[in-house]
């Protein structure tokens, strides 16, 4: 049986592991470093919570089947999970990047990844000619956020993905303004979703939290390798704040669109407006992506402007 969206929030889709015996609906915070072998060279497969932690390891669970990921990994805020995507990149190699990316991505690529070797060159992605003309030899990795923060741009993931295969290059997005709930970009073939769960996905401001889910076994090797050696981590009470954020993510995204709805609306009839970003408005280029890129919109949504 296929599980909806509702329940993969708050279950999965598999049983949750066992890790307590006591039935405990809410599953449980293991505020533990570390733990306990029961004999010499045996481990209860739990040995030192930066590299596995129950809590944690159920929130990863849970994000995976979200996105229809193999792998997902928790980080302490999204920032560090994007810095442990760039961290699988060497010296020399080349990123194209969306050119209206969160500001803390920006900076993150522009001052630290540019001092390591890295090449970057941002264009407006939601015009595939763009990132064809500065597609080279040593690109490694296409860095789309689709709908960006804060101009609304919308890029047409399956397009740029077919792309970027035919040069061994990945494709990751920054899903962090949809969640899965409306978008789920490794089903339209990209190898990596980024998320600030510190926004949706926690949803009550009261935790930071980062994400990268993958349906790559390599680069889910390759993020977990970087995570247990730099600890950037998601610690367990947090991941539990996450965790309980998700179990109303589906409700939670329905209002937060009704809300959005309303506001285009009023704005729409403001005189003194001249533009509004909104990707569900008629005439506006990013709904035909939007439409191709899967978005769940409503027909509500759509406004003539
Ligand atoms: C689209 C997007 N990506 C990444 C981040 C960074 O996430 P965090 O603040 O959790 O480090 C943000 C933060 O606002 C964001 O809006």
């Amino acid at each position: 049986m296929t599980k909806s969206m509702a329940t993969i929030c708050i279950h999965g889709k598999k049983e949750r592991k066992n890790v307590d015996n006591t039935g405990a609906v809410s599953f449980p915070i293991f505020q533990s470093a570390t733990f306990v072998h029961p004999e010499f060279g045996k481990s209860t497969g739990f040995d030192y919570s930066r590299l596995q932690n129950p809590t944690r390891e159920e929130l990863e669970r849970i994000v995976a089947d979200l996105e229809n990921g193999i792998d997902a990994l928790a980080f302490s805020s999204g920032m560090s999970a994007i810095h442990a995507l760039i961290d699988t990149l060497s010296p020399g190699d080349h990123i194209i990047a969306t050119d209206d990316l969160y500001g803390g991505s920006t900076r993150l690529l522009m001052n630290i990844a540019n001092k390591n070797g890295i090449k970057i060159t941002f264009v407006a992605t939601d015009k595939i000619e763009n990132i064809k003309k500065e597609l080279r030899e040593n690109t490694k990795l296409i860095f789309l956020e689709t709908p960006t923060n804060p101009m609304m741009q919308v890029t047409d993931i399956k397009s740029v993905v077919e792309l970027a295969h035919k040069h061994n290059c990945i494709v990751a997005v920054d899903n962090t303004f949809l969640t899965p709930y409306f978008q789920r970009p490794l089903d339209l073939g990209a190898d990596v979703v980024i998320h600030s769960g510190t926004k949706y996905l926690a949803g009550h401001n009261d935790t930071l939290a980062g994400f990268l889910v993958t349906n790559c076994k390599k680069c889910s090797e390759k993020f977990r390798y970087i995570i247990k050696t730099t600890g950037a981590c998601l610690a367990p009470f947090d991941s539990w704040l996450v965790l309980r954020g998700i179990k109303t993510l589906h409700i939670r995204m329905e209002q937060h669109q009704k809300n959005a709805v309303e506001i285009v609306k009023w704005l729409n009839n403001q005189k003194a407006i001249t533009n509004v970003y909104y990707p569900g408005l008629e005439n506006n280029s990013a709904l035909e992506i939007s439409k191709k890129t899967k978005f769940r919109f409503r027909s509500y949504d759509f406004f003539p402007r």
